[in-house]
């Protein structure tokens, strides 16, 4: 009975693929090649956005405008944060839902850009488009686009702000002390962003200009597993301890603003200077800003969460309708499987001095950077 019953559904199958091929006028959504559209699905459908935990302010902020924003175009918006303990296993069940759901587009911030392939997978064999959103999906054939800042870009403007910071407030010439730090490890974005840095800064240890006084220069060195605080704190407090009881310490290369202020925190606490101490971060984080406008943090990068929700948005409206895709890059983002076409935007380096130019359309931001001047 089994066997019958099973090839039974199997002719049902091909004969269902036969008549697919017959009427989609050849627009099959596997075969469309990198870049071009699917075929559309209904306007009020369900759009999957799952987010990873709340590592910082973006990611609160991008999850309360996906919501407005797809309600607006009028889709269904059905947006999930994977909880801070069991995060992987709860993001990959929160995608798994969104397709069983009825998803026709699922938009990922993943946790860990590795561990997807099976959800992915899912996802394609029912037809549902996948947007990585920030963070790139490694090693799936199954990721059909990718939206960020360009995040190479983040890290060389992190880099050359290291450099100047240095310049503008050690109070001295090179060479300069410092330390590097990088993102959590299971974030894609984590080396792309000290790759970035690096390729500005190495030249500049290589010639004697900077000293990592620690030696610690390979990024399994510098990582901050999570993203948290309290570990990039805590390794700030060893490095301290175990190199600078009497050198001095000019600076630090921070990925983001959460670590940054746990940089400062740390080295207030060892009684070393701060003003004379240079530290970069990345996010516009409102604590940030304040502490850029009170001469402690040097810099920090924006990336606006606005605009990236809206292009994100704006490419399921483009699928919706079954219109080719907007991309601008269709070389840089390799995943291990194939190149992902992705829109990249432009981060912008922000410091006291051109915060209120950088922030003139953040009403937040801007009220903080004039309340300081
Ligand atoms: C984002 C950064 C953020 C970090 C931690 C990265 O993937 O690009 O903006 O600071 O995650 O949440």
């Amino acid at each position: 009975m089994k066997r019958i019953a099973l090839g039974a559904a199997a002719v049902a199958a091909i004969a269902a693929l036969a008549l697919t091929g017959c009427s989609s006028g050849g627009r099959g959504g596997d075969a469309a090649p990198s870049g071009s559209a699917a075929a559309g699905f209904a306007a009020d459908a369900a759009i999957g956005v799952a987010l990873p935990d709340k590592t910082s302010e973006n990611w609160v902020l991008a999850g309360d405008l996906f919501k407005s924003g797809l309600e607006k175009a009028g889709f269904k918006a059905d947006v999930q944060y994977a909880p801070a303990s069991n995060t992987v296993a709860e993001q990959q069940n929160q995608i798994s839902a969104m397709i069983t759901n009825g998803a026709k587009v699922i938009v990922i911030g993943a946790k860990d850009g590795k561990q997807l392939g099976t959800q992915l997978q899912q996802a394609a064999d029912a037809g549902v488009k996948i947007i990585a959103y920030d963070r790139l999906i490694e090693n799936t054939p199954n990721v059909d686009y990718y939206v960020a800042f360009d995040n190479f870009k983040v890290g060389e403007l992190q880099g050359q702000a290291l450099l100047d910071g240095l310049a503008a407030r050690s109070g001295h010439g090179a060479p300069w002390n410092i330390e590097l730090f990088s993102g959590s490890p299971d974030d894609a974005n984590s080396a792309v962003f000290f790759n970035g840095a690096m390729k500005v800064l190495q030249p500049k240890i290589d010639d004697g200009t900077l000293k990592v006084v620690s030696g610690q220069t390979a990024i399994a060195q510098t990582a901050t597993q999570g993203w948290k605080a309290e570990n990039a704190q805590s390794r700030m407090d060893s490095l301290l301890t175990a190199n600078y009881t009497s050198a001095t310490i000019d600076g630090v290369l921070s990925p983001n603003d959460t670590l940054a202020r746990a940089i400062i925190t740390s080295v207030k606490q060892a009684g070393k200077d701060i003003s004379t101490f240079t530290v970069t971060g990345q996010d516009s984080e409102v604590e940030s800003v304040k502490s850029i406008m009170a001469g402690e943090q040097y810099s920090t990068i924006n990336k606006d969460t606005t605009l990236l929700v809206e292009q994100t948005i704006k490419m399921i409206g483009q699928l919706q309708k079954g219109e080719t895709v907007d991309v601008n890059d269709t070389e840089q983002y390799k995943n291990g499987v194939k190149v992902v076409p992705a829109y990249l935007l432009k981060p912008v380096i922000v410091t006291k001095d051109n915060a209120a130019e950088a922030y003139a359309n953040n009403a937040n931001l801007l009220a903080i950077v004039k309340a300081a001047q």
